[in-house]
């Protein structure tokens, strides 16, 4: 089986980030000049993906405005020869039909999002890309996480090596220390304390599901804060197949919180000729006050 499909939750409250995120999916705040959401679909694109499906909440209209056209900003981009940036805008839009919109009426939690796109993904294994975790990397990391896919027909969610004061923040993992990147999940645990975590590998927001995942998240049952867990699901998922955990090639920012935000917005600036030199005097100037 080939993973053709990709899921992207966007429908969370992105409380951390309030006000910005009040009209706005917190998924569209810009990394330079890119929203996240963006960074993620390319991803996607660049890995062979072929259906993108956004399941969308509150704010679902910021999304598919900047997905579809804007004829408007389009001829006057045209108007004004503006050549590059109306390239760039109409780049954008994906081929008719490769995006689908889907509604999840209430922010349940992550678990019920992807469940929220089970009619449109059917019998078959998916991705499912948060696009608040940003990662650089020379092969793009669905793309990694896909190759693994291909050899060993499985659930395959990535992870990452974590401090252990940090277990608290994130789904970690019961398995073996990696071996070639790779381990198989004996149990996951949400949320524990840095003195019960059974390991430092933290999953983060790139996952490949097969299917059967859907019948699970079926029966809805609410887990840590009050919400509908994938990472619940998947500790289910376990009992009847193999999972396994991949530490990808690449570099992570954490966008879902303010700091990695800022970070990601820092080091991708640094990353472009053009602004670095007008940044980096600035910051030299900058941290003589800290
Ligand atoms: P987060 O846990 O980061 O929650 O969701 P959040 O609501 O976006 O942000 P905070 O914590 O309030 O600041 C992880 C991913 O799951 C999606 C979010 O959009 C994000 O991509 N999500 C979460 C949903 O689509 N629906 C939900 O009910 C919850």
């Amino acid at each position: 089986m080939k993973v053709r499909k990709a899921v992207f939750p966007v429908a969370g409250l992105g409380t951390r980030f309030l006000p910005a995120t009040k009209a706005i999916a917190k998924e569209m705040l810009p990394i330079v000049d890119k929203p996240l959401i963006q960074y993620a679909v390319e991803e996607a694109y660049a890995s062979g993906i072929t259906q993108i499906i956004f399941v969308t909440g509150a704010s679902k209209k910021s999304i598919e405005n900047h997905f579809g056209h804007t004829y408007e900003l389009e001829h006057m981009l045209l108007a004004r020869g503006k050549d590059a940036q109306l390239k760039e805008v109409q780049a954008l839009i994906p081929e008719s039909g490769s995006i689908i919109y889907t509604l999840q009426n209430q922010p349940l939690g992550l678990g019920h999002a992807i469940w929220c796109a089970r009619n449109i993904v059917g019998n078959e294994p998916f991705a499912v890309l948060l696009a608040d975790d940003l990662i650089e990397a020379d092969t793009p990391v669905l793309k990694q996480m896909m190759e693994k896919f291909d050899e060993l027909q499985s659930s395959i969610v990535s992870v990452v090596e974590v401090d252990q004061q940090d277990t608290s923040k994130y789904g970690i993992l019961d398995a073996d220390p990696l071996v070639n990147n790779v381990t198989k999940i004996r149990g996951l645990v949400e949320k524990p304390k840095p003195e019960e975590a059974p390991s430092n590998l933290a999953i983060i927001g790139r996952y490949i599901l097969t299917p059967e995942i859907f019948d699970i998240l079926e029966g809805k049952e609410v887990g840590a804060g009050g919400e509908i867990q994938i990472t619940d699901a998947m500790a289910r998922l376990l009992k009847t197949q193999d999972v396994y955990g991949y530490r990808y090639e690449g570099t992570r920012f954490d966008c879902g919180n303010k700091a990695g935000f800022q970070m990601a917005n820092l080091a991708f600036s640094l990353d472009r000729p053009d602004m670095r030199n007008r940044l980096l005097p600035f910051i030299r100037d900058l941290i003589k006050k800290y």
